[in-house]
C-alpha cells in the first residue's frame, strides 16, 4: 500500500490526475469512476488535462460505481448527471464507452448481473478510483457488507443518508433515495490497481479505521489491506488520525 499526502483537496486532486495520466499510458484502460464531492476537484483537473492535450479519452471505457434506486439519470441528483456534468460531456469519452448502472431499472437484479458480467467479461478492470464514506463504505457497500458481493441493490444505511443529505447534494433526508445499485465489494477488490482518494477530518476515522486494520465487514474500506496494489492520496486532515 502506498500513502501520499498532500497539504490540500486540490493538490490531492492534481496527483491524481498525474497518476491516471500515467496509468493510461500504461494501458489501464478500462476504468472504475466515483462519484461525491471528493472527486469533483480530479475531474476538473482531467477535463484541464484533455483540453491542453495532455490526455485522450477515445480508448476508454468507464464503469461508474454506483447509481441511486430509483433515480431517474437526467435528474440533476443522479450519479449519472453528476458525472455528464462535472465530467463526460468535456473529453472525448465515446458515449459507447460509458457504463452505467440505470437507476430506473425495472428489473435491478438482471441490471446488476448485466454490469458484473461485462466487467467479468474484460478481466475485470484495470483502474478503479474510489472515496470513502464516514462510515467507512466504498461505492455503496455498506458497513457488514458481504467481501463476497457482487453488483447488487443494496439498502442504505441510516448515516449514508444523513451525509448525502447535508445540503452538499440533497437537503434533506426524506429528498435521498434509501437503496442504491452497487458494485459488490468482490467486484471492487479484483480491480488490478485502486486510487482512493479522501479529504477533510471528516474522513479521518474512517481512513484510519481502513488503513489500520483491523480487516472487517464492520469497515468495508478496511477489504483494500487485502489488495496489493492501492494508493490512498489524502489531504493533511484526513491523515490525522493516522498513527
Ligand atoms: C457516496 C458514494 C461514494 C463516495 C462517498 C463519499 O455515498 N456512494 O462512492 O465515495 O459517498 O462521498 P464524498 O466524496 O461526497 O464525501
Amino acid at each position: 500500500m502506498k500513502i501520499i499526502i498532500s497539504n490540500n483537496h486540490l493538490e490531492t486532486s492534481k496527483k491524481a490526475c498525474d497518476l491516471f495520466i500515467k496509468l493510461l499510458g500504461k494501458g489501464y484502460y478500462n476504468i472504475g469512476l466515483a462519484t461525491g464531492s471528493t472527486q469533483i476537484r480530479l475531474y476538473h483537473e482531467l477535463v484541464k488535462a484533455y483540453k491542453s492535450s495532455k490526455i485522450d479519452f477515445s480508448l476508454v471505457n468507464t464503469f461508474n460505481l454506483d447509481e441511486y434506486y430509483k433515480i431517474n439519470p437526467d435528474y440533476s441528483l443522479s450519479y449519472r448527471y453528476f458525472m455528464d456534468n462535472h465530467f463526460f460531456k468535456h473529453i472525448n469519452l465515446p458515449k459507447k464507452n460509458i457504463n452505467f448502472l440505470n437507476g430506473l431499472a425495472n428489473d435491478p437484479i438482471i441490471e446488476c448481473k448485466k454490469y458484473e458480467t461485462k466487467i467479468k467479461s474484460l478481466g475485470y478492470l484495470d483502474l478503479q478510483i474510489l472515496g470513502i464514506g464516514v462510515n467507512g463504505h466504498i461505492g455503496f457497500c455498506e458497513p457488514y457488507s458481504s467481501f463476497d458481493s457482487e453488483t447488487s441493490l443494496v439498502n442504505l444505511s441510516d448515516e449514508t443518508i444523513k451525509q448525502n443529505s447535508d445540503g452538499r447534494f440533497f437537503k434533506n433526508k426524506e429528498e435521498v433515495p434509501k437503496q442504491a445499485l452497487t458494485m459488490g465489494m468482490k467486484t471492487i477488490i479484483n480491480a488490478k490497481k485502486i486510487l482512493v482518494l479522501a479529504n477533510g477530518q471528516r474522513k479521518a476515522s474512517a481512513v484510519n479505521k481502513a488503513i489500520e486494520g483491523p480487516i472487517s465487514s464492520k469497515v468495508p474500506a478496511s477489504i483494500l489491506l487485502n489488495h496489493k496494489n492501492v494508493v490512498w492520496m489524502l489531504d493533511k486532515e484526513a491523515s490525522s488520525e493516522l498513527k
